[in-house]
């Protein structure tokens, strides 16, 4: 259930080292959130996110996750349910890949596009269930501005997120008036590891930032939330620029 300040006391992040999904947990154990899952593939990494939110004070927990393993995704976090109500999922896990690679590595493109869009829709389908069964929750999909259009420059991770986000606004749909509540965050270009040693996009931002950003979303019970705020008034610029215009363009 939500404490007064309208944060989760129990939240499963999964993609537990996501620096914004580490980033939002910390900002919802400062409001109070209790208790922390964190499903990832294990890892020292896992290991010392898990120990760096118990110093905050939460009662953290790790599961194995995989998001190419979709087979057991009902149990292994069906699992977790079972243990108690969770109040908010963040769907964080996902990979950028190499787009020049990728082109010519068709197994590495299917890899970006199975931990993107088939491994959330696996991992999203069985949390929506499980919250839809206890009546109440947030799912919280972090998707992208990529998913908005393609670019040359990454079409395959943004075609991977535009069928993420695609998903979550159906789910978001399916769900409405159940009491479970989808949000889906399109951030820009974030500094974060998935972005590291690439040049920086117009409107960078933070994990921080996106974290604030979920926070007053969750508040508000959005269905969108743009990162920062004045991207969505340049993606619809993007999205209505012509074709022949797009692809000369340096983005
Ligand atoms: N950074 C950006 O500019 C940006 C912008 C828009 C949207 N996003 C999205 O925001 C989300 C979080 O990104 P971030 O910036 O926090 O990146 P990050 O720190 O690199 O986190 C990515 C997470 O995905 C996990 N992951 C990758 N493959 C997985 C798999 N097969 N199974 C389970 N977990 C897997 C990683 O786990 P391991 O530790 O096991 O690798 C890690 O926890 C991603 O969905 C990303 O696409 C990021």
């Amino acid at each position: 259930m939500k404490n007064a300040f309208g944060a989760p006391q129990s939240l499963l992040v999964l993609g537990g080292t996501s620096e914004i999904g580490l980033a939002t947990a910390r900002r919802l154990i400062a409001r109070r959130t209790r208790t922390v899952w964190l499903a990832g593939r294990p890892s020292p990494a896992l290991t010392a996110a898990a120990e760096s939110l118990r110093v905050l004070g939460a009662d953290v927990r790790t599961v194995p996750f995989d998001a190419l393993d979709t087979e057991s995704h009902e149990e292994r976090l069906g699992k977790i349910f079972t243990e108690g109500d969770i109040d908010m999922v963040l769907l964080a896990f996902g990979v950028l890949g190499d787009q020049a690679r990728d082109e010519s590595d068709p197994v590495a493109a299917v890899r970006v596009a199975q931990t993107n869009y088939t491994g959330a829709v696996s991992a999203g389908l069985v949390c929506a269930g499980a919250l839809q069964a206890q009546g109440h929750g947030s799912l919280v999909v972090l998707s992208s501005v990529a998913g908005e259009r393609a670019r040359r420059a990454d079409f395959i991770y943004g075609s991977s997120k535009a069928g993420l986000d695609a998903f979550a606004q159906g789910l978001g749909d399916a769900l409405y008036g159940t009491g479970v509540h989808v949000m889906v965050v399109r951030p820009g270009f974030v500094r974060s590891k998935m972005t590291a040693g690439r040049a920086e996009a117009p409107l960078a931002t933070t994990p921080e930032a996106v974290a604030s950003a979920i926070e007053l979303g969750l508040r508000r019970r959005s269905e969108t939330v743009w990162v920062p705020g004045a991207l969505r008034m340049v993606m619809t610029a993007v999205r209505h620029t012509p074709r022949a215009l797009f692809r000369l363009l340096p983005v």
